[in-house]
């Protein structure tokens, strides 16, 4: 079948109508809807109507899915599926509402084999607010003067769970074998991006820790003026959501974050799961 596939903004994202998950994945469509993710990075598939269980099942098809490190996030039942929504509270038992994901990441970067991609299929949306906003990796890169492309060439940055680094605390405290399970590791600073054949920023606000063997001073200035390079409104999209919006994105080339901005009271949830990725591989500059 032919799939209707339109961008979304001239940054990111593309929307896919006409489209039922449910009935239409086969090989051929699931090729063509993996080459849209790695063009667009963000492909929202319009008015699916989906239960947790056909989230998964669909899901599925776009490769292996992954759990979520913060086990008390995740159905007891279904470990691939987890949730964000509105009702979110912390786990001290103070009751506070917990606002996840508000500065720009990618998921689960301090993963050997991070996501592909993560999936959030909307069950119930806020009338107003609640976007989520993405930045673009690979245009970010591609705007890069060459000096610093060719500064960067070859540079691997460590990821950790909680960066000191990070610009908020992390508010999940982690079991020991949740510890056990957050490696801290060592990845490419500028990443090849295997399906789009192109080289992106690989990095996240609330993981990168380092650049590996530079002291720590420059690092950190170097981090910072990459962040502020990406923290620029030309490489962003915000996704205002509708219910039954499936949106994919790709974690390989983008970062993203939330929006807590909804009127107090307004709820809203979303199925989450997260699709398996490969080992990032080291993009080499070649001018
Ligand atoms: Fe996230």
């Amino acid at each position: 079948m032919e799939i209707a596939i339109n961008p979304l903004s001239d940054v990111l994202g593309a929307e896919v109508t006409g489209f039922d998950l449910k009935a239409d994945l086969n090989a051929n469509t699931l090729r063509v809807l993996n080459a849209a993710l790695a063009k667009h990075i963000v492909v929202c598939i319009r008015d699916q109507q989906l239960d947790a269980d056909s989230f998964i099942e669909v899901s599925g098809y776009f490769g292996p899915l992954m759990s979520h490190t913060n086990k008390h996030l995740v159905d007891k039942d279904r470990p691939a599926l987890n949730w964000v929504t509105s009702e979110d509270r912390d786990i001290h038992g103070t009751g506070k509402i917990v606002y996840r994901g508000t500065t720009w990441h990618t998921d689960h970067s301090y993963m050997p084999e991070p996501p592909k991609a993560t999936i959030l299929y909307a069950v119930e949306v806020t009338s107003q607010g609640g976007d989520t906003s993405f930045c673009n990796l690979r245009k970010a890169y591609a705007a890069l003067p060459i000096d610093t492309k060719k500064r960067l060439d070859g540079l691997q940055a460590l990821h950790v769970y909680q960066s000191s680094r990070s610009p908020r605390k992390n508010q999940m405290v982690l079991s020991e074998e949740e510890e056990k399970s957050t490696p801290d590791t060592v990845q490419p600073l500028v990443r090849f991006h295997v399906d789009a054949k192109a080289p992106n920023l690989f990095m996240s606000t609330t993981r990168l820790e380092n650049i590996v063997g530079m002291p720590r001073e420059e690092s950190d200035t170097l981090i910072d003026a990459l962040f502020a390079h990406a923290d620029d409104p030309q490489f962003h999209y915000h996704h205002k959501w509708r219910v039954g919006d499936y949106v994919l994105w790709d974690d390989r080339s983008s970062m993203h974050h939330a929006n807590p901005d909804w009127a107090e009271g307004e709820k809203r949830f979303l199925y989450r799961t997260m699709v398996q990725g490969e080992k990032p591989v080291l993009a080499k500059f070649e001018g």
